[in-house]
């Protein structure tokens, strides 16, 4: 049989002291599907992220990703044998360095520090880095140091950090936190823009952001899986409603 999924996870369960954060998770991605994760706080989704990036072990159950059983393995064979990128919350950027050069130097390769202040950095690499400036709308930024960017035009650059190195699934953990109304929705195009047949996994709980990329959309509710299908059907959802949707939208009525 064909198993079209680049990543599951089988009966995937893991527990803090006494405290089940998953359990049992059967989770299954499509080759190049954008997959949307959405739940309330504490339903398990950054535990998700953590265990498929082997930033945590689980207590029992697999993970599998193109194929091979990466349960257990480091954050780095994960993320440099099997591509698997992910953008983390919080400042990875060099300050007081350009944005092209910050994207130089995620670009894979031998690419020191000190080549990209000498202006040896490779010609095909200065091109990579060009494509993805157009991608994530710094152009025009490029000579910036990183330290004077907006806080969206930050997350923009670190998800062109990510895509530079091209990695075969990208994890993005809430992309558009903090940002306005209008960086949320340039940060949703920037994704559908940048997919090309990758496959995308984003926790995010902006539902405006939601209904902009999401096809398909899985809802994780303490430590499992409560609903999983097209946007369309999860919002009508009465068991979703209930327990996410409903306290969502009392939010966005408060923000508005
Ligand atoms: N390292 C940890 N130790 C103890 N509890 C944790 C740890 N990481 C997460 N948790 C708990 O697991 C639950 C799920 O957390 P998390 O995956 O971050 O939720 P989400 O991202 O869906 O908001 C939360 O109740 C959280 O407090
Ligand atoms: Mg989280």
């Amino acid at each position: 049989m064909n198993n079209p999924y680049i990543l599951w996870t089988e009966r995937l369960s893991v527990r803090f002291g006494d405290f089940w954060a998953l359990r049992n998770v059967d989770f299954a991605v499509r080759e190049g599907e954008l997959r949307v994760v959405i739940g309330p706080n504490g339903a398990g989704k950054t535990t998700l992220m953590d265990l498929i990036t082997g930033r945590i072990k689980p207590t029992s159950g697999k993970i599998f990703f193109d194929g091979h059983n990466i349960t257990g393995k480091s954050p780095h064979v994960i993320a440099s044998k099997y591509h698997v990128g992910r953008k983390f919350q919080g400042p990875n950027l060099f300050e007081n360095m350009t944005v092209a050069e910050n994207l130089s130097l995620a670009a894979p390769g031998l690419h020191t520090v000190g080549a990209v202040f000498l202006h040896k950095t490779p010609k095909a690499v200065l091109e990579q880095v060009s494509e993805v400036l157009k991608k994530i709308g710094l152009l025009e930024k490029r000579g910036r140091l990183a330290c004077e960017l907006s806080h969206g035009e930050r997350q923009w650059l670190e998800i062109g950090m990510l895509m530079i190195q091209n990695p075969r699934m990208m994890i993005l953990d809430e992309p558009t936190a903090g940002m306005t109304e209008e960086e949320t929705y340039q940060t949703g195009k920037m994704i559908q823009d940048l997919q090309e047949g990758r496959t995308i996994l984003v926790v995010e709980h902006d539902m405006k952001f939601v209904r902009q990329v999401a096809k398909s959309v899985t809802v994780f509710h303490m430590g499992r899986i409560l609903a999983e299908g097209p946007i369309s059907q999860i919002e009508n959802n009465r068991d979703v409603v209930r327990v996410y949707l409903k306290s969502e939208r009392t939010e966005e009525k408060k923000d508005a």
